[in-house]
């Protein structure tokens, strides 16, 4: 049997308080010097890193190595030199006794905050990984945001509701995980790509209020902010308006900012509608902590008989202040991967200079012309301004809202540690697929339309509007929803207009449509994303950093290697055959 452990404090607590206490801590061997007779340790837990002075005359000392299990006693002592970088730094341990509880092989990445492991490296020994204190950390901020989520639910009266995981396929637009049945052969479960349909069906049922923190799982391409499976906080409420769930969201919203990092989010928050956000800022997640704006210059240029700018009928720009200067012909280069991504050729660039327009296009450009331009956009010396062109209009909006982002990073416009928090509102009810070219839900097919569109329908499916919003945090969307259909003849116009057949319709959401025929209450409700939103409070753009053991950039698990193949025996009784995939 395993001798007892001492421990009367963490390593991370000891303070100038402490001095000429006895203590025992257990930790990690984080570093070790020797110095002669002595010997320096930092040891490390989960409450932070004290010095351990070890006088190795005076005490037997095992061996010491880099991530030992240590368990250490001695006196507190006030340091000669204060480390002013760590919380301990005023105290060290002078050990009397040191124990070693457990070895440990040489690891393969460095156990510190900064590391220049390689991604795939950190998450073969993810248990490694999440050693490094400001793992840690961003794990601490996101069960606190749980926390403040079940308090502040539960004091709204919300119940917390499981719902299955082997289940049919949700309509939330990506490729659904399905999981082969044994006993119905050749028979499918889908993982739920959200709970959306139980929790409408909870509504029916009566709960009211309801909320989950919900395992997603959608196979779609991997970003820097997108896992195959990962977690919603879930909401769906009966009887609200859109302002009223918005309102009741905002408490929440703020409660975690508060609990979490002690920030105070300002109420009501911003509201903007989606038109709005895509025209000003080029995106429907737009972030505001920079004040670069889209402007619209095609009507100073419309009498221009210059192909490039006759042939294209949507012309806008955005100015950078005082960075033409440092804008080189190699920069813009740099940028021309992302117009290609929004359809444009590349984009334009202008810099004013010695109070003149400088650029490729200026020999195009009438006296008049200029004049206007500097006047509409207030020009100043060294201003740069960036100009998409094309004759679709959201090539241009998105695409210099891409390059909006990628430039106030690459100049440091974005101030740090502020938090940009607003709704985008009035979201259309469709849009065109990029891929088929279908009309398709902008968000899902149970999405209420708003009701002076109805007539709309069939007519203008394109014009119709719907109860949506979008919450957006440093131009990340955290979270979604919208007021649901309730009425079983709307849903079925939707469905008409989206293509289904009554079979589709029967055989995909039959047991759906059927419910909606039971007195369904009006209901709506929203879902974050709960790694984003750890994300965004824990300062990271790396949805792999706030995930214990996330998959990489190819959906796999380099710690377990899934997903990999499996015996023949399994598929057999599976009765699966595998096929050479063209
Ligand atoms: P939506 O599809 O907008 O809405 O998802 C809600 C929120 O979940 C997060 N999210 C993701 N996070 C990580 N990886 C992903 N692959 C991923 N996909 C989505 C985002 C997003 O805002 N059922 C509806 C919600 C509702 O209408 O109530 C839904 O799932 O932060």
């Amino acid at each position: 049997m395993m001798e007892e452990l001492k421990r009367s404090h963490h390593c991370g607590e000891l303070r100038i308080s402490d001095v000429n206490k006895e203590v025992s801590v257990v930790g990690w061997v984080s570093k070790k010097r020797n110095l002669g007779s002595l010997l320096f340790i930092d040891l490390r837990d989960r409450y932070g890193i004290i010095q351990i002075l070890v006088k190795t005359d005076e005490i037997n000392v095992p061996e010491i190595r880099n991530e030992y299990l240590l368990n250490v006693t001695g006196i507190v002592s006030k340091k000669d030199v204060p480390n002013k970088n760590i919380p301990t730094g005023e105290v060290e341990i002078i050990a009397s006794e040191i124990k070693l509880i457990n070895k440990s092989e040489q690891t393969p990445l460095i156990i510190a905050d900064e590391t220049d492991a390689l991604e795939d490296v950190r998450l073969k020994y993810r248990y490694l990984d999440l050693r490094r204190p400001i793992m840690q950390k961003r794990f601490i901020t996101r069960a606190k945001i749980v926390k403040a989520v079940h308090e502040y639910l539960d004091a709204h009266d919300f119940i917390e509701v499981e719902t299955p995981i082997l289940t049919l396929s949700t309509p939330e637009g990506a490729r659904d995980y399905l999981v082969p049945s044994r006993v119905h052969h050749g028979s499918f479960y889908a993982l739920p790509q959200s709970p959306q349909l139980f929790k409408q069906l909870l509504m029916v049922a009566g709960f009211e209020r309801y909320y989950q923190i919900a395992k997603c799982f959608r196979d779609e391409d991997l970003r820097s902010d997108r896992q195959p499976d990962f977690t919603q906080i879930d909401i769906e409420t009966s009887f609200l308006n859109q302002d009223q769930i918005l309102t009741l969201t905002e408490g929440l919203i703020q409660k975690i900012y508060k609990d979490v990092i002690n920030y105070d989010v300002k109420l009501p928050l911003r509201r903007i509608s989606y038109n709005d956000a895509v025209n000003t800022y080029g995106s429907d997640k737009p972030d505001t902590r920079f004040p670069l704006i889209l402007k619209d210059i095609k009507p100073i240029l419309i009498n221009n008989e210059e192909k490039l700018f006759k042939e294209n009928k949507y012309i806008k720009c955005f100015k950078i202040e005082n960075v033409a200067n440092e804008t080189s012909r190699k920069i813009q280069n740099e940028y021309n991967l992302t117009a290609h991504k929004f359809n444009l050729k590349s984009y334009i660039y202008l810099k004013y200079l010695n109070n003149e327009l400088e650029g490729s296009i200026v020999k195009f450009l009438s006296d008049d012309e200029k004049e206007q331009l500097i006047k509409y956009l207030e020009l100043k010396e060294n201003d740069l301004v960036v100009i998409a062109l094309n004759n679709i209009l959201r090539n241009v909006n998105f695409g210099l809202g891409a390059l909006r982002s990628e430039l106030a990073k690459k100049y440091h416009l974005i101030k740090e540690n502020t938090y940009d928090i607003l709704w985008v509102v009035d979201f259309p009810l469709f849009e065109k697929s990029e891929e088929t070219g279908e009309i398709t839900p902008c968000h899902h097919p149970f999405t209420r339309p708003v009701d002076e569109d109805l007539d709309k329908l069939e007519t203008e499916p394109y014009n119709v509007y719907s109860y949506t919003y979008d919450i957006v945090m440093n131009g990340f969307e955290a979270g979604g929803g919208g007021l649901r259909i309730y009425d079983q003849e709307v849903q079925k116009r939707i469905f008409k207009v989206l293509g289904f057949t009554d079979e589709d319709i029967k055989r995909k959401f039959g047991f759906f449509v059927d419910a909606l025929k039971y007195g369904t209450p009006p209901h709506g409700g929203l879902a974050f994303g709960l790694d984003r939103l750890t994300m965004i409070l824990s300062g990271t753009d790396n949805i792999r950093d706030v995930i214990a053991f996330p998959k990489n950039l190819s959906a796999v698990c380099p710690m377990t290697n899934a997903p990999r193949p499996v015996d023949d025996d399994q598929l057999k009784e599976l009765g699966i055959k595998l096929i050479d995939k063209e």
